[in-house]
């Protein structure tokens, strides 16, 4: 199964653009989130219509259209996928690939993405034979990027030979194969925490902080997708839950307390990214806090530091710890890790532009507990997560 893998597929101008469809299907069938962008000669053949209602996402046909103002579509989209597929692959856009041009939305998108890129061409026999062909084609796959070779048949100019997409049954076979390969933390048991805590001081009134819970979110959903059976326990949050992964919702750091404890004996790996308030008020009003006149003062005592006493309960888990500061990050992360005798703790400086807690990006320093220090920068928190969870898979090969 493709399990919430993230597939941009981009669908050139060739007859076999009809084939798209069906690998759409067999896509989506596999649990894959498919989105489309077509090139305008795609459009001649097969209509966006199509693909929107095979893949239930919107279809991508002009790089200038941006429909939401907080984004820029091709980047945000390159950034999106899990995988990258071309299918079909005229000459032209391999063509365009090979030589570094962006003129539309699909060669564009292509050039501004990190995921992996499976190119699937179709053309008739000759032009596939073309040293010009040939040469894009060697070029391109000198960066890494896949080719999935045409099958040899009848093609739709009459010519018999090769140049006919492989059939979408057997590209979507080569990806799950890679899909496989991927499993790095497959059997792997593991607890996440993410998003803030809410401590109430009424009905009406609770203290809280700024976590949204992307990053804890963004490790989950990795986690998954890397074969780890994973349980996120989330605070308040509104992210949807990753696919394949058992989310406990709670609301109060004991609450977080209880859940993050019933499950640490059974874990193999534990990442603390919820940011847990400190504090709650001494007492909890039963009805509202009317106002009076004058200043209020609430008395708060303190929580329980979860990550430390896991820290003293550890026994084969690998503990990681997030420190959220605002200065001397590498100095206030080292007395963490050590002080809540973590294995590795990863630092953010929530100071720093564009990284932090509401963002969709950042940036982090992962130290591990001999010392050693890696630093992860300004990315995505999905390519930020990749990293940690990288990371922490060679380490609990060393340890
Ligand atoms: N943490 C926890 N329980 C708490 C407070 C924090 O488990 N009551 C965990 C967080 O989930 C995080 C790590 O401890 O993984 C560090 O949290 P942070 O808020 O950065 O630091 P604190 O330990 O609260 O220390 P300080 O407030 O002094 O920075």
């Amino acid at each position: 199964m493709l399990n919430g893998l993230r597939v941009v597929l981009g669908v050139s101008g060739g007859i076999a653009a009809y084939k798209a469809c069906a690998l759409t299907s067999k896509l989506v069938q596999q649990g894959a989130e498919v989105k489309v962008i077509m090139t305008q000669s795609a459009q001649e053949f097969v209509t966006p219509l199509t693909f929107q209602a095979i893949a239930r996402n919107p279809v991508y046909t002009d790089t200038f259209d941006e429909k939401d103002p907080s984004k820029i579509a091709h980047i945000d989209l390159a950034d999106w996928a899990d995988i990258f597929i071309i299918a079909p692959a005229t000459a032209n856009i391999i063509g365009k690939i090979a030589n570094g041009i962006a003129d539309d939305m699909l060669s564009t998108t292509i050039l501004a993405t990190e995921a992996d890129v499976y190119i699937a061409p179709a053309m008739n026999v000759h032009m596939y034979a073309h040293p010009a062909v040939k040469r894009n084609m060697k070029t391109i796959e000198e960066w890494g990027y896949r080719f999935i070779e045409p099958g040899e048949g009848y093609l739709a100019c009459g010519y018999v030979g090769k140049g006919r997409l492989e059939e979408p049954e057997t590209i979507v076979d080569v990806i799950k194969k890679d899909q496989d390969k991927k499993q790095l933390l497959a059997g792997k048991r593991m607890l996440i925490s993410a998003g803030p805590t809410q401590e109430k001081i009424d009905p009406v009134r609770f203290f809280t902080n700024h976590s949204s819970g992307k990053m804890g979110f963004a490790l989950a959903e990795v986690a998954a997708k890397w074969g780890a059976k994973v349980t996120l326990v989330a605070g308040p949050v509104s992210l949807k839950t990753p696919a394949n992964v058992k989310r406990i919702d709670v609301s109060t750091a004991e609450e977080m307390y209880q859940a993050i404890h019933t499950h640490f004996d059974q874990s193999d790996i534990v990442i603390k990214a919820a940011a847990v308030a400190d504090y709650r008020p001494k007492v909890t009003y039963e009805d509202k806090m009317k106002k009076k006149d004058g200043d209020l003062t609430i008395e708060f005592e303190r929580t329980k530091d979860i990550l430390k006493e896991l820290g003293q309960r550890k026994m084969h888990q690998f503990l990681v710890g997030f420190a959220a500061e605002t200065n001397h990050p590498l100095s206030f992360g080292e007395k963490k890790l050590k002080s809540k005798q973590l294995d590795a703790i990863i630092i953010n400086n929530i100071k720093t532009p564009g990284i932090g807690f509401q963002s969709d990006t950042n940036e982090v320093i992962y130290l591990h507990q001999s010392g050693e220090t890696n630093h992860f920068s300004l990315a995505t928190k999905q390519e930020i997560a990749k990293q940690i969870l990288m990371q922490i898979n060679k380490d609990i090969k060393v340890d």
